[in-house]
């Protein structure tokens, strides 16, 4: 292998093309490869200037330096490293006391929201399954009752598993969905309603309180029994510490389960989601595996088996360096610059704000006021053009797809005078398409439209 090595010039790989069809047959030094690497990833967008995801694009050198001590523990081998095994069930008490879980309860570790949303609307399904049969009543029917305003993963659940999706139209003007939008949908072959706190379109809540309500009425009233699960993949760590007062978790008693992303406000990179159950009984006992995994016994819920630790570890580490105080710090900060930022792009006089004062996540959607010659997809490529910032633009889902819209997340790393910056940039992109006009067909199919993370 050697000889291989040393018989081709350094540097030869800078005229070749990157392997992409089939594994080389030969070994290239590890410097070289990581500069093949680097190379490949160098037209890549910047994540600092990534406004469209959630997802976390900065952690601080010892969160860093945890994650990289921690990449080969494999978070399964619970019997060789019972204690990571211990920090994650750690994290899931800490986060059921965040979120007001009245006693003991249960939850998981996933790879983000999406996988705690399979699993937790698998034990919806499960649990309904049993009070069916219970009942003597039929089983193959299952639904699902949600807004239009979910992440696509309600959508991916349903078909995965079949379950009929029933989902609620959203309307212009009108982004999130109330008990009126709810009632209609709800009956004996529903397995659960799902309502989010945070959406990936606005960043606002459903009217949890409202649906709650509905939900205990329809189990007082007609025996109707159907659980509420929270989509907190966002919100999760944004409520508790910015409207602390605000109910849309365990204090409403027909919430039952919650999932949210470590990997967004949780503050750690991705990925990392959880699933918190309010009651240990919430988890369909049958989704238990129990396994003989070297010697020891080991209950587990999850999808995948093998994974990373590091993340969990990174969020363990996240509760205990930031405390409640910190979180608290980080997510005024946050929701103080998207305010400025709102006010900035409100006294450029074209947009408005969607959604401006009521609770929502640190991040500002808005769309043109007015008509212009030019629209919100050609404002996103003049943005990225001049300056790189990526701000997705898209259309709302149904019954509001004819609605246009940007949303800029505002996240830890984007500081105030970056917020500045990015009011500056969005002015002189404006002013280039006031006087050269909307961009091409071509450049417009660069728009970065996907808000779904
Ligand atoms: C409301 C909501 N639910 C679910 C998801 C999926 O989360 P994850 O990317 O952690 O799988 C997202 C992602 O943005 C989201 O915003």
């Amino acid at each position: 292998m050697n000889t291989v090595l040393e018989e081709r010039a350094p540097g030869w790989f800078l005229t070749q093309d990157a392997p992409d069809t089939a594994i080389p047959e030969e070994s290239m030094p590890p410097i070289q490869a990581k500069r093949l690497v680097e190379q490949e990833l160098a037209v890549e967008g910047i994540p600092e200037r990534n406004l469209a995801t959630f997802v976390t694009t900065w952690m601080e050198p010892e969160a860093r330096a945890v994650i990289e001590q921690n990449l080969h523990r494999n978070f399964i081998d619970h019997a060789e490293y019972p204690m990571t095994a211990e920090i994650e069930q750690r994290c899931i008490r800490m986060l059921a006391a965040l979120f007001h879980a009245p006693g003991e309860t249960v939850g998981a570790r996933t790879q983000g929201s999406s996988e705690a949303i399979m699993l937790g609307a698998l034990s919806l399904k499960w649990k309904w399954r049993g009070r069916q049969e219970a009942a003597g009543k039929p089983t193959d029917r299952p639904n699902l009752v949600f807004g239009g305003d979910v992440h696509v993963v309600w959508e991916k659940f349903c078909r995965y598993f079949d379950v009929e999706p029933r989902i609620v139209p959203l309307q212009p003007g009108k982004y999130t969905i109330g008990p009126e939008d709810v009632e209609p949908h709800v009956d004996e072959n529903t397995i659960g309603v799902a309502a989010v706190v945070g959406t990936t379109f606005t960043g606002h809540a459903d009217d949890v309180v409202g649906i709650n309500d509905l939900l205990m009425e329809l189990l007082d009233k007609k025996g109707l029994d159907v659980p509420l699960h929270i989509d907190g993949a966002s919100g999760a760590f944004v409520w508790p510490f910015l409207y602390p007062h605000s109910e849309w978790d365990f204090r409403l008693e027909r919430v039952r389960s919650i999932n949210a992303s470590g990997h967004k406000f949780g503050l750690v990179y991705p990925g990392i989601g959880w699933l918190i159950f309010r009651e240990k009984s919430d988890l369909a006992e049958d989704l238990v595996f129990y396994e003989n995994y070297l010697g020891k016994t080991d209950a587990t819920f999850t999808l995948n088996f093998s994974t990373g630790s590091a993340m969990v570890l990174a969020q363990y580490y996240a509760f205990v360096r930031f405390g409640k105080a910190g979180y608290r710090f980080v997510m005024e900060t946050m929701q103080s610059n998207a305010e400025a930022l709102a006010k900035d792009i409100e006294d450029l006089g074209k947009f408005q704000i969607i959604g401006a004062g009521e609770e929502r996540l640190p991040l500002v959607a808005f769309n043109l006021a007015e008509k212009q010659p030019y629209d919100e997809f050609d404002i996103a490529f003049q943005l990225a053009a001049e300056r790189g910032w990526m701000v997705p633009a898209y259309t709302m889902p149904p019954n509001a797809q004819d609605v246009k819209m940007m949303r800029a997340l505002v996240k830890v790393n984007l500081n105030r005078s970056l917020i500045d910056t990015l009011a500056d940039d969005l002015r002189a992109a404006i002013s280039t398409l006031d006087e050269k006009g909307p961009v091409s067909e071509a450049e417009r199919k660069q728009v970065k439209t996907s808000v779904t993370h």
